[in-house]
């Protein structure tokens, strides 16, 4: 009887912004949602530096289990997702969507017009979750996008 409503409070993810403090803890939670091409330290270091109030993650009290990054342009013409992931144990649960969601309104908010990201063709979920929020990818895959052998997929919303 104990069990569930503690288990019930674990699951209680608070949507914030991030901390310097959290920055070890999104390294980890960064490195395991790409576990191939983590953001080296010192670039989530500078991210936070830039852009600390679009660094957004999901905190259950104990760890992190998601986050999102945005960079925007200074005349808020276009912003760009650069990063959004969730723990393994933590998908499927409507949290990708959660943050997505949040920070596309903050975007509306500030007058952002337009925002895109790029993501590989084969990451199905991610692809289809992009497209139920209602960005549309570009026809053809832009080949060596971020160096040899990294293909991706350009996509785009108009808020
Ligand atoms: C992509 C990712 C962020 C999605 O987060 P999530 O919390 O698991 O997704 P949600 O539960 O919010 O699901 C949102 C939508 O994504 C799609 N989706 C999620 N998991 C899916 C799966 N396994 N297969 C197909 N579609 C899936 C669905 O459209 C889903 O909508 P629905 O709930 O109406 O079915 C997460 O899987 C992740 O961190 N992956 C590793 C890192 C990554 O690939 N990031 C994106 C890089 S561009």
């Amino acid at each position: 009887m104990t069990a569930l409503p503690a288990r019930r409070a674990a699951r209680q993810l608070r949507l914030r912004s991030v901390t310097e403090a959290d920055l070890d803890a999104l390294a980890l939670l960064d490195r395991e949602a790409f576990p191939e091409e983590p953001y080296p330290y010192f670039v989530l270091r500078q991210m936070y530096d830039v852009y600390p109030d679009h660094l957004l993650v999901l905190d259950d009290g104990t760890a992190l289990k998601g986050y999102v990054l945005v960079g925007t342009r200074p005349d808020k013409s276009r912003s760009w997702i650069l990063g959004l992931g969730i723990t393994r144990d933590e998908r499927g649960r409507g949290y990708g969507r959660r943050l997505m969601e949040e920070v596309l309104g903050r975007l509306r908010g500030i007058g952002v017009r337009e925002v895109l990201l790029t993501v590989a063709p084969s990451n199905a979920a991610a692809i289809l979750l992009y497209e139920t929020l209602g960005f549309t990818a570009e026809q053809t895959v832009r080949k060596d996008y971020f160096g040899p052998g990294a293909d991706r997929l350009v996509m785009r919303l108009r808020l």
